[in-house]
């Protein structure tokens, strides 16, 4: 398609969106024609390596073909089916699903969206427990409803809705690189829990239901909280009667290295956990995961969720699909060894180039942080972006990703299906990236953000 067409029906019939925000200017990028593998094509036949995964829908790789060959099976038997009757594919995903749980985790309600499952876990966790209270990390970002997921997404500015909703609120998120508390872990003894629920138990209106809290904060610049947090935030919920809600929608189903984020906690047993993403393959489709516990004292207070297409034979056949992937491919494994290489080829640039500030993440959820100054850690917004022109000229995709103002976090989230040889490729472009910044002597004149 030409791009004065496409500038055509953008201007002429697509809903606006804000020029600054993440979705803004979409008419001035690609427009992807055709994907496969780790590679999509835009409409002039041009290449990219797709290290974003798609929305990270895409984790198991474009278009894998174990995916393609069971949807269309399931789309000439079986396409779409009542909530009220049972259907077969349906029932296969909750036994195989309840079978990889952790346990005590066993039980799962299927949606259709990642903002649905987050919904339906906050109200999950207000039934368990007869409270109302929720409260979230806040460089952490849930999902988009117009009301309850976005209340709980402090990452994304609050102001921009006319009402959020009731009975929400932000806690400090353990961000170790810029500590919150100006202090340093271990010796910190994780002071921005113990201020910041003093802070939460002062501000509750009624009984407090849940924590949420994903594992690795992705759309929050890949930060990873210290070993250790989450197991006390999982005291201090039970100390309190609230259920910790997981959201694995980014660090479910292999991409950090394990099957879910959360164990890389040793010994965590969240109450809830949310999953969604590449759990379709490609295709949407939620699960809500609980105990037998929870969801029999949630059911007692009438808790129940559904739509229309949430328990559709395709979808839940996509997503036993996918499961079978993830396991049978080992897709946790290949997930390490990526990080392994990426973090390695970064170590490396690192005793190169100034402006990299702090390389994190897990799996293939990584995080390279840009800084113009190693020591005040001043932000390379404008670097950053460089960056990710320049990359994306020479064909790697990926998002620049950070909390609230910081604009500074390369987010590379490569499907975990990636070759040693696409990933040796998308290091190369970034370090010509890095390169090209410094020939220019632009570390001296950075256009940093303000220091935080
Ligand atoms: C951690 C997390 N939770 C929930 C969501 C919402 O998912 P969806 O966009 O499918 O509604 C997102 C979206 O990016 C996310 O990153």
């Amino acid at each position: 398609m030409e791009k004065k067409r496409v500038k055509s029906i953008v201007g002429k019939y697509m809903f606006p969106t804000e020029g600054t925000s993440y979705m803004g200017g979409l008419e001035n990028r690609p427009v992807i024609a055709k994907s496969e593998g780790r590679t999509v094509w835009d409409t002039d036949g041009k290449a990219y390596l797709d290290f974003q995964s798609g929305q990270m829908g895409a984790a198991l790789g474009h278009q894998h073909p174990r995916m393609v060959k069971r949807i269309t099976a399931t789309m000439e038997s079986l396409l779409h089916s009542s909530n009220t009757m049972l259907n077969v594919p349906r029932l296969r995903l909750h036994e195989k699903l309840g079978k990889i749980l952790p346990r005590p985790l066993e039980k799962s309600v299927f949606l259709v969206s990642g903002s649905d499952s987050i919904e339906a876990s906050i109200d999950l966790a207000r039934k368990a427990t007869g409270g109302l209270d929720i409260i979230g990390l806040h460089a952490g970002l849930h999902g988009s409803t117009s009301y309850v997921t976005r209340s709980v997404s402090f990452n994304w500015d609050r102001r921009k809705h006319a009402a959020v909703a009731p009975h929400t609120g932000s806690v400090l998120t353990p961000y170790c690189y810029r500590c919150p508390l100006g202090l340093k872990f271990p010796k910190c003894e994780i002071q921005c829990l113990t201020a910041s629920l003093e802070l939460a138990d002062a501000n509750f209106t009624a009984q407090p239901a849940g924590f949420i809290s994903e594992s690795v904060l992705s759309a929050g610049g890949i930060i990873v909280p210290p070993e250790g947090y989450f197991n006390r935030v999982k005291a201090e919920c039970d100390k309190r009667g609230m259920e910790l809600i997981m959201d694995e929608a980014q660090t479910g189903l292999g991409k950090t290295g394990k099957l879910f984020g959360f164990q890389h906690e040793p010994g965590l047993k969240p109450g809830i956990i949310a999953i969604s993403k590449h759990f379709g393959g490609g295709l949407p489709i939620s699960a809500v995961c609980t105990t037998a516990d929870v969801a029999k004292r949630a059911v007692g207070r009438g808790y129940f969720a559904t739509r229309s297409h949430a328990t559709d034979p395709l979808l839940c056949a996509a997503g036993e699909e996918s499961l079978d992937i993830v396991v049978e491919e080992d897709m946790p494994g290949k997930a390490a060894q990526i990080e392994r290489w990426i973090k390695s080829a970064f170590r490396k640039m690192a005793k190169e180039f100034e402006w990299i500030g702090d390389i994190r993440g897990r799996g293939v959820l990584l995080g390279i942080e840009l800084v113009a100054d190693r020591q005040t850690k001043a932000p390379a917004n404008a670097e950053t972006q460089k960056i990710y022109d320049y990359a994306l000229d020479k064909g790697l995709i990926f998002q620049i990703r950070g909390v609230r103002e910081l604009k500074n976090v390369i987010r590379l989230v490569p499907p975990m299906t990636s070759t040693r040889a696409e990933v040796d490729q998308a290091m190369s472009i970034l370090y010509d990236a890095f390169s090209g910044l410094k020939k220019k002597g632009s570390k001296r004149k950075a256009t940093a953000g303000k220091k935080r």
